[in-house]
């Protein structure tokens, strides 16, 4: 297992369409896993994409918050080759970080019910319909796999913020 370095901004990996993974359960996939793992822990962050770490395949991992609000006890997802269908066009607001814009905040629309689909570790097709903070971390994550940065999803730039300066927006 090794702490992978986290590709930032401005770096073309970040902005290409990944490719699908053709075989879930492969050693390939299940060592990447590991190092992604080992990577957000090291980092403390709720997720991270493949891209994010230079590899341009279809994996996203995250926490899912919704389920507990406390990070150290929050189930890991792992999610191969994800699809998402909005479910409905309601959308809500919220501000979003990323381990490759470090230091800024966005307030970023997503929708705010979803049903996500995707293979786990075990080559186990599943899926689930999710709303709030979790409906927002798979569209974030997943947006990397499509080359998009939660910056690009923003309406007003004005909103994009040094994270130091959250303390003024709290009543937002
Ligand atoms: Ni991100």
């Amino acid at each position: 297992m090794s702490i992978l370095k986290i590709a930032k901004m401005g770096h073309p990996i970040l902005r290409k369409k990944s490719a699908e993974i053709l075989d879930p359960r492969s050693d390939s996939v299940k060592y990447l896993v590991e190092d992604m793992i080992e990577t957000l822990e090291d980092i403390q962050g709720l997720g991270l994409a493949a891209p994010q770490v230079h590899v341009s395949k279809r994996l996203v991992i995250f926490y899912s918050p919704n389920e507990n609000p406390n990070h150290n006890n929050a189930p890991l997802n792992i999610l191969i080759n994800p699809k998402i269908e909005p479910l409905g066009t309601e959308m809500d607001y919220d501000w979003e970080g990323c381990l490759s814009v470090p230091g800024l905040r966005g307030l970023v629309p997503r929708y705010k019910k979803i049903r996500y689909s995707a293979f786990n570790e075990e080559g186990i097709f599943f899926d689930r319909i999710v709303d709030g903070l979790h409906s927002r971390v798979v569209q974030h994550e997943c947006d990397h796999l499509d080359g998009i940065l939660y910056v690009q999803r923003m309406d007003k730039l004005e909103n994009l913020i040094f994270e130091t300066e959250m303390k003024f927006y709290n009543n937002l």
